[in-house]
């Protein structure tokens, strides 16, 4: 499917089945959740541009590699994005973090933003905005506009489960933006709610209902 990448490494897959297996306790999801997102970091990062620095090393100079341009922006759709966060930031410490606050009205499925803060040169740096579902993609839509409004203009979403008829909306709406995730689901049920899927990813981390 154009403009979307499965990662399907096979560590990414396993600790998958494991969250959403629905006897895996909140402590389990949580660091699972962690683990794998350094996983999915990875791939997302993959093709990176490179640049050289000149440096010695104890036997002589050399031109080595290093990350060409500014920081990362990881921004994160609260709650449930924070838990893709903290591995990401395993991986890459000094990259930038945006925070959006949304959260879809349980009755309308509509995304209700109560929050954001992000670096203010958005439009020099590479965006990616992270949250563990993609359902009606309602919430990745609204986040991803208030981001372009703000200049972000070099966008990837990084997920771990995508619904096909969310997959379609974003698409739509923002043909621009590449979607990563470790999986693509069946459908959304009548609630919206993702298909075999695992659940209401910010209860499961948290462990409130
Ligand atoms: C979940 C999830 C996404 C959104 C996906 O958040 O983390 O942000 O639902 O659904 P959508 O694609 O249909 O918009 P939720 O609204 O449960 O908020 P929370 O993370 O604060 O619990
Ligand atoms: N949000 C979740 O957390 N889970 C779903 O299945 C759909 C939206």
């Amino acid at each position: 499917m154009e403009g979307i990448t499965v990662i399907d490494h096979p560590l990414v897959q396993h600790k998958l089945t494991i969250m959403r297996d629905k006897e895996t306790s909140t402590a389990s999801f949580r660091g699972l959740l962690r683990e794998i997102s350094t996983l999915l970091c990875y791939e997302v990062t993959r093709n990176l541009q490179l640049t050289t620095v000149r440096i010695e090393t104890p036997m002589t100079t050399i031109d080595a590699p290093t990350l060409e341009g500014k920081k990362l922006v990881f921004a994160s759709i609260l709650r449930a994005g924070n838990g893709l966060l903290e591995g990401m930031l395993d991986l890459v410490p000094a990259a930038r973090v945006a925070h959006v606050g949304i959260y879809r009205d349980h009755e309308t499925l509509q995304p209700v933003e109560y929050y954001f803060k992000a670096p203010e040169d958005l439009a020099d740096r590479l965006v990616i905005v992270v949250d563990p579902m993609l359902a009606t993609a309602n919430s990745a839509i609204a986040a991803i506009e208030k981001l372009k409004e703000r200049g972000a203009r070099n966008i990837r979403f990084l997920c771990l489960l995508a619904a096909p008829e969310g997959i379609e909306r974003f698409r739509a709406a923002h043909p621009d933006v590449e979607i990563f995730t470790a999986a693509i689901d069946s459908h959304l049920n009548e609630k919206g709610y993702i298909v075999p899927g695992l659940g209401d990813a910010g209860d499961r981390m948290y462990g409130t209902k």
